[in-house]
């Protein structure tokens, strides 16, 4: 493991790539102390970027690290027809930092009115890329999501399948009854299952799963129809740290955090080089009032430090090796999409996060604020 090596790998006369736990010898290298992993630069395959203050505030953090990514549509008013995708993806444009390369692909809020012609215009826009499911109720802004998909939303969920155009799924029930732990093995058992055994050549995609229950449907369904994003807090978070010393705002985001066991599971599924899994952050940034207070928002802002907690993670499993697929590759593959093909280069160096980045509107903190971080990721 590379955590291990204390002199340079020169001096212990080990090759690199064995040293390292990579087999590509040219991508790892270790320059004196520093040990240097190149790889294609990732995308983001599920982004929260916000509007107006907040979109200008944050979008640069994305920018500077992936190369796309899919930008989640729950917006006040949502994002529901293919014009306002549009007109979104405009302006994340003209949020973002002179010169940067960094690609918004869209995504369009289903409800229970959506229409398949407006999965027609959607696809022609070419610029909205799947259509997100919020159940009503679920999340942030999710209050104009569906309240019945196969009552209300068969024909529009045909219509994409026709036109290659992915579902992407919060996975939760919103039964006030079912415990909010056991709502994602709920969903799955009475949405998902029943959902690709009616439409199997729809593309579906379960986002920031929580659960082993979430990673054993995804691998017993078909591969390259079904898939699963990760976040950095659900691979490296478990539930005792919403309450670690007292209630921490900036660990909740949902679906909430889980046991331990859950956790384990998901780790090894990313880091077995299973091509079901792809990195998707859910970097959801809120103000800090906005977490701090009598009812605070669900949302964990991991965009500065996302790439960081990836290569932490696979590097603890002996496993970066298998980081590059997950974090550039499988996305892509799945949506039909090129692999990028710049590349960034993360290097073993110390570096704190900020207790927070201050705005002229208030304070965003991210993840892991005022902790030391071991990866650091860079353009090369
Ligand atoms: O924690 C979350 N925050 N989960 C979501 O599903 C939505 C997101 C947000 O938009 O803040
Ligand atoms: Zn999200």
């Amino acid at each position: 493991m590379i955590k291990t090596l204390v002199p340079p790998c020169e001096a212990l006369k080990l090759p690199v790539a064995k040293v390292a736990g990579t087999k590509d010898s040219k991508k790892l290298k270790c320059k004196g102390l520093r040990m240097e992993l190149t790889i294609t630069q990732p995308d983001d395959w599920h982004l929260h970027l916000r509007d107006g203050d907040l979109l200008k505030a944050v979008v640069p953090h994305s920018a500077s690290h992936f190369g796309r990514a899919l930008v989640m549509p729950n917006l006040k008013p949502p994002v529901t027809t293919a014009d306002s995708a549009v007109a979104y993806h405009e302006s994340i444009m003209k949020a973002l930092p002179t010169d940067s390369k960094f690609t918004p692909l869209m995504t369009l809020y289903l409800t229970d009115t959506t229409s398949p012609h407006e999965i027609k215009l959607a696809r022609r826009s070419g610029v909205v890329f799947a259509v997100k499911l919020y159940p009503a109720g679920a999340t942030t802004n999710s209050q104009d999501g569906v309240t019945d998909l196969f009552g209300k939303c068969l024909p529009v969920l045909e219509e994409m399948a026709e036109q290659n155009m992915p579902l992407l799924v919060h996975g939760e029930v919103t039964d006030p009854n079912v415990d909010v732990f056991d709502r994602e093995k709920v969903f799955i058992d009475t949405i998902l299952q029943p959902l690709i055994k009616r439409l199997p050549q729809l593309k579906v995609v379960m986002e920031h799963i929580t659960t082993m229950d979430a990673v054993k449907f995804v691998e017993s369904c078909k591969e390259g129809f079904v898939a699963a994003t990760v976040t950095p807090q659900h691979l490296l978070l478990n539930r005792n740290a919403i309450f670690q010393g007292g209630l921490q705002p900036h660990n909740y985001c949902l679906p909430v955090l889980k046991r331990e066991i859950h956790r384990q599971a998901i780790v090894s599924a990313v880091t077995s080089g299973s091509k079901r899994f792809f990195l998707g952050t859910d970097s959801a940034p809120h103000e800090r009032r906005k977490k701090e207070c009598p009812c605070g928002c669900a949302g964990i802002y991991n965009a500065p430090v996302a790439l960081s907690l990836y290569a932490k993670v696979f590097e603890e499993m002996g496993a970066l090796d298998k980081l590059e697929a997950f974090t550039s590759f499988n996305g892509p593959d799945f949506y039909g999409l090129p692999r990028n093909t710049t590349k960034i280069k993360l290097s073993k160096t110390s570096w704190k996060v900020p207790e927070a980045f201050s705005f002229s509107f208030g304070d965003v903190v991210p993840m892991f604020a005022g902790n030391t971080l071991e990866w650091q990721p860079s353009f090369i």
